[in-house]
């Protein structure tokens, strides 16, 4: 069985009644959305932040109830995708381009639940080339910026033009051999003028939820 299916239905069992909810975006955290559209009908009583237009316009499909993320000070639980999880619980996110909303609803939650395949839980970050969000103006130069941190950027495109965020921003693809230290990495991208985020993740995620190819489930604290 699909493990981003079993995962992300999995996620949805922490889910009660008078939640704030953080939609995290993705092809893993769909099916608790979907799954939650289906609890929703059936009574459940939750409001929904979305992390992207994408999730927006699904959840609203779906008729989950949402809830503005300039009105609220605090989210109960998020539950979200990664492309990267070490044991440290440190992530990497981003490749879907909707990191900058994604750590903004995981700042302010109590709690958040990261949903995964099992090929996603690795020994070290670095495999996945970490997406970073910068601002448009002058980003050959903040590219320069963030290669003498030890990586390769690549400016994403899509169609043949640079991917833009839904924030109006570019991101680069970082090819690091390897993150060490992603605390300190963390710190010194946004450091950077002309970064706005980067898709490490650090002390933001409680529990992993990770499908498994023989259909089985692990949680893990
Ligand atoms: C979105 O920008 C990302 O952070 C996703 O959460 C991450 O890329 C996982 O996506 P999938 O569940 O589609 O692999």
């Amino acid at each position: 069985m699909d493990g981003k299916k079993l995962a992300g239905e999995k996620a949805v069992e922490s889910v009660k009644d008078g939640m704030i909810l953080g939609l995290g975006t993705g092809s893993t955290v769909y099916w608790s959305i979907l799954k939650l559209g289906e609890l929703v009908k059936k009574g459940l009583d939750i409001k929904g932040v979305p992390t992207s237009k994408s999730t927006e316009k699904l959840a609203k499909e779906l008729g989950i109830p949402l809830v503005s993320f300039s009105s609220i000070n605090q989210i109960d639980l998020t539950i979200d995708g990664a492309d990267e999880v070490n044991p440290n619980f440190e992530l990497i996110k981003g490749g879907g381009g909707a990191l900058l909303r994604e750590k903004m609803v995981a700042s302010i939650s109590k709690s958040s639940i990261i949903v995964i395949d099992e090929t996603k839980y690795v020994p070290n970050l670095g495999e996945f080339p970490l997406p970073v969000e910068i601002v448009q103006f002058g980003w050959e130069v903040t590219s320069k910026q963030i290669s003498t941190l030890g990586c390769k950027p690549e400016l994403r495109t899509k169609n043949n033009s640079p991917f833009v965020t839904d924030n109006g921003n570019y991101i680069f693809d970082c090819y690091f051999e390897k993150i060490d230290d992603a605390v300190k990495l963390n710190t010194r991208l946004n450091m950077i003028p002309g970064v706005v985020e980067n898709g490490l993740f650090v002390h933001l995620a409680d529990t992993i939820v990770v499908g498994k190819r023989d259909s089985s489930v692990d949680i893990l604290y």
